[in-house]
């Protein structure tokens, strides 16, 4: 461990396991929520991972302190789009979330009007009709798939407010090629960094549906180009199809390929992200009756705030993406240690949002500390820091926020027993779908 005493950086990296780096790469592919908390028993705050390919060092953070070193340090040398490079064969080179320095504050500037406030107010009342419409769906005394109807509910959220697709038969024929691009185990996902595995099963089809789902959204961006109506659309897809033209006439106009690569990141950020925070905070509602009904009054006395709070505090003790990644362009100590160039730095969301510094009775579900206590910077990190924050945070608090507002008033909730953690794709959802049985309210 570094000497915090000293005034002189330690050399060298952190201690870790010393297993072989296939073998390291695959449990790190694979962990569930138990494997860093694991390592952080045996290591210590900060330990070093070997993961391929390269194999290449991964160092994990969890201190506050030590994140806000990474979250605030110079974009240029820590660089977030190179730490998500797995992600490429799907979201594409373009993506906000794969790029650097200019082109990646470029996208960011681009993305980040469809997402600010006046944009999510504006959003509301689309994103009330298709929770209301989901929730008309459901039948008293049934016990509901919740994680299965929160990824139907997000994804129509996102298909019709990002992408601003209305028509019944566009959504039918995206719907299911969306749910098959985000259904992605660990041997998906460690296959996708050998591009050679592209052309045999199970990728082949894997990437094979992925391209018929291009040729959608293809077909989408050419119509909505012509659209006559694309000046009073307020989907993210016509904001952005706007960029150069009129008022917007500063920017660069995006050019199909990059358009692609921002919807896909969009859609793929942003569905069962929100999905699973609803599912783990209807859960632990769903368990805490008196809970549910602070959380019912809330709803009808229009508390957003409370509401809030029970998201916030859902995907504190649960954490939707269990960390993220930064990779140094040049040597750098960070919290002491000198790290060399190449090396991946990880802020640890998981460990955190379970530190009993930052949150007493981390392991228990609390909202009311949203409300009633000051959440110190670096603490709670769900959306990650820095100028990489997630652009969709805001979006996805209204949208959990009006989701069960609409669910409370109509079902009481109660489930059943406590839901394990387990990793689809890289979001951790709950094992068992968090089963749910409705009341009637
Ligand atoms: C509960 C829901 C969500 C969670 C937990 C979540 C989490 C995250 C995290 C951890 C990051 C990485 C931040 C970093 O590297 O510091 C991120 C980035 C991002 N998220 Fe989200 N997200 C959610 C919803 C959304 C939504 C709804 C959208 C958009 C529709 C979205 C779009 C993005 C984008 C575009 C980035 C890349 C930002 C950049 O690299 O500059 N996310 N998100």
């Amino acid at each position: 461990m570094s000497d915090p005493t000293s005034n002189e950086p330690s050399r060298g990296l952190p201690p870790g396991p010393k297993g072989p780096p296939l073998l390291q790469t695959w449990r790190f592919l694979r962990r569930s929520v138990g494997t860093f908390p694991g390592l952080h028993a045996k290591y210590g705050d900060t330990f070093t991972l070997r993961i391929n390919p390269g194999p290449r060092n991964i160092v994990v953070f969890s201190r506050p302190e030590d994140i806000k070193e990474v979250f605030a340090g110079d974009p240029a040398d820590f660089h977030a789009g190179e730490g998500n490079s797995i992600l490429r064969p799907v979201m594409g080179k373009h993506s906000v979330l794969l790029t650097d320095d200019d082109e990646h504050m470029r996208a960011r500037k681009l993305l980040m009007p469809a997402f600010n406030g006046a944009s999510l107010r504006g959003y509301r009342s689309l994103v009330e009709a298709i929770a209301k419409n989901e929730v008309d769906g459901w039948r008293d005394g049934e016990t509901l798939v919740t994680l299965d109807r929160m990824n139907a509910l997000t994804l129509e959220v996102i298909l019709q407010v990002v992408f601003g697709v209305t028509d019944e038969e566009q959504l039918d024929l995206m719907r299911p090629k969306v749910n098959r691009m985000v259904n992605i185990n660990a041997t998906m996902l460690l296959g996708w960094m050998y591009p050679k595995l592209h052309q045999v099963p199970p990728w082949r089809s894997y990437f094979k549906n992925q391209s018929d789902f291009d040729v959608l959204l293809h077909r989408q961006i050419a119509g909505r180009r012509a659209a006559t109506d694309l000046e009073g659309r307020e989907d993210v897809l016509s904001r952005l199809l706007r960029v150069g033209r009129g008022e917007d006439s500063d920017h660069e106009p995006l050019a199909d390929a990059e358009l692609r690569d921002q919807l896909v990141t969009l859609l793929l950020a942003g569905h069962e992200t929100t999905a699973s925070a609803l599912s783990w905070t209807l859960h632990e509602l769903g368990r805490q009756p008196a809970l549910q009904a602070d959380a019912l009054k809330a709803a009808d006395e229009g508390d957003d705030a409370f509401l809030e709070a029970c998201l916030k505090e859902g995907m504190r003790l649960h954490p939707i993406i269990d960390f993220v990644a930064r990779t140094l362009r040049r040597d750098r100590v960070v919290a002491g240690w000198t790290i060399p160039k190449g090396t991946t730095v990880t802020p640890s969301i998981v460990l955190a949002h379970s530190r009993e510094e930052s949150f007493a009775d981390a392991q228990l579900y609390r909202p009311r500390r949203f409300l009633d206590e000051h959440i110190e910077p670096n603490t709670w990190i769900p959306f990650g820091g820095g100028v990489r924050r997630c652009i969709g945070a805001g979006f996805s608090l209204m949208e959990g926020t009006v989701a069960l507002r609409e669910i409370l008033q109509r079902y009481r909730v109660e489930a059943s027993q406590p839901a394990r953690g387990r990793l689809r794709n890289i979001t951790n959802v709950p094992g068992d779908k968090a089963p749910l049985r409705l009341s009637a309210r």
